[in-house]
């Protein structure tokens, strides 16, 4: 087999880029690991900033999206009993993020994928990268129980935290930067009306605790929950119990409950690793960053990496600009980040740490008290949650 771009993984990252190059006339083939009902399957994150709302519609894959998402034009900050309100519309000259779904995304692209009839081979085992360091890399997997080659020109390694593309290049080439968090998030997918039109994230002494949605008629609500703490644990009962505790109690008092559809814990980790490419090898999404998902980041910096690698391939491609190439992670990079910034940043002033005290607890309610008090604080956080801007690819 053969292709212009090989991708590895049927994520987010990997369904993002294989369509807009697909759109633009490059041919490339996606191999994935797991089922596409698995894939479906998974959890995830839900607000999309301006720029991948604006790829989502590049890739044609935007209709659904554009029909059932939520826009927001802001979120609610609780914290020393109070809700503040932080107007993402006002403070930023009008940019809005959209609540809707990755698995909705996911399943979106998969179906304009189909609709376009680009390939994409689903529960492919042993995918090993060769020769990439070269002009000529290739893909082997197993395919009906045969070896297949895939020959290419470029591989896009968009098969997550823990897939083949980073752990395949030499040892002594990357440098990991990596902070695990002592403690995880339960999350809790529920059909019962949201208790708030906006997102809530609220700092206190119990932990953190987020109210989000889904739809009109779903919810996603999280708890932070020590490291050690086991689903089974938690009861619906029990969860409901502890998120209304950490809300401010006019919230609390509104919170319809209803039984779990779906109830997980996610640990909590900062990861970057420099630089994201190797030859002909390049990295993107979850294979080369983790955020907490405390500034709701993970998914748009995945969308940040597509913008950056498709806006070069193009020019590759086009223009025979491969010197572009070259400058895929230093720009990548510079973006990411400032994201892991404010994300760590987010986590460390709207958790409880195991250290916190008193006066840590303090801390946190002035930090936060000063800056949702100060025009220019107010400013700090919009900008960042809405998205900071793409780098212009020349
Ligand atoms: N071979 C083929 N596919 C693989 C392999 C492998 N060896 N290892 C992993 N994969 C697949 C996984 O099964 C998964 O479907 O790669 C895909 C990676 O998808 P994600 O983990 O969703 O990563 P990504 O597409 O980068 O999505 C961005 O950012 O913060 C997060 O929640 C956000 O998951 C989202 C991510
Ligand atoms: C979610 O809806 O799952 C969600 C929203 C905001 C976050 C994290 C997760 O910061």
């Amino acid at each position: 087999m053969k292709t212009q771009v090989a991708i590895i993984g049927a994520g987010p990252s990997g369904l993002l880029l294989g369509q807009l190059l697909h759109n633009a006339g490059i041919d490339n083939i996606i191999v994935e690991r797991q089922s596409p009902e698995y894939v479906l399957g998974r959890i995830r994150a839900g607000v999309l900033e301006q720029g991948m709302v604006d790829l989502l519609r590049e890739a044609d894959a935007s209709q659904r999206m554009d029909r059932e998402g939520l826009v927001h034009d802001g979120f609610e900050l609780a914290f020393d009993g109070r809700c503040e309100h932080i107007d993402l519309k006002g403070l930023t000259g009008g940019k809005t993020v959209m609540v809707y779904g990755q698995t909705e995304v996911t399943r979106d692209l998969m179906e304009a994928r189909q609709t376009s009839g680009a390939t994409t081979l689903y529960s492919v085992p042993d995918v090993q990268l060769h020769e990439f360091k070269g002009e000529k890399p290739y893909l082997t997997f197993t395919l009906n129980g045969e070896t297949v080659r895939l020959d290419c020109d470029h591989i896009a390694g968009c098969d997550g935290f823990h897939g083949v593309a980073r752990k395949s290049i030499p040892q002594g080439v990357l440098t990991e930067f990596e902070r695990v968090y002592p403690f995880g998030w339960l999350g809790v997918l529920a059909d019962t009306p949201p208790v708030n039109d906006e997102l809530i994230y609220a700092n206190h002494e119990r932990g953190f605790a987020l109210c989000s949605m889904r739809s009109a008629t779903r919810t996603r609500y999280y708890v932070q929950v020590g490291a050690e703490e086991q689903v089974e644990d938690w009861s619906d009962e029990r969860f409901w119990e502890e998120l209304k505790s950490r809300l401010p109690a006019e919230v609390a008092a509104r919170l319809v409950t209803g039984p779990a559809i779906e109830k997980s814990i996610a640990p909590l980790r900062s990861f970057v690793v420099e630089p994201m490419q190797y030859g002909r090898l390049f990295l993107l999404g979850d294979a080369a960053h983790i955020v907490p998902p405390t500034g709701a980041k993970g998914l748009n910096l995945a969308a940040s990496d597509v913008n950056t690698l498709f806006r070069i391939l193009l020019k590759v491609y086009r223009e025979g600009r491969h010197e572009l190439l070259e400058k895929y992670s230093a720009i990548c990079l510079r973006r990411i980040w400032k994201a892991e910034r404010f994300s760590w940043w987010m986590t460390s002033v709207l958790h409880r740490f195991p250290d916190t005290d008193a006066f840590s607890q303090r801390m946190q309610q002035t930090e936060l008290d000063y800056f949702v008090g100060s025009e220019a604080g107010r400013k700090t956080i919009a900008e960042n949650y809405v998205g900071l801007p793409y780098e212009p690819i020349e």
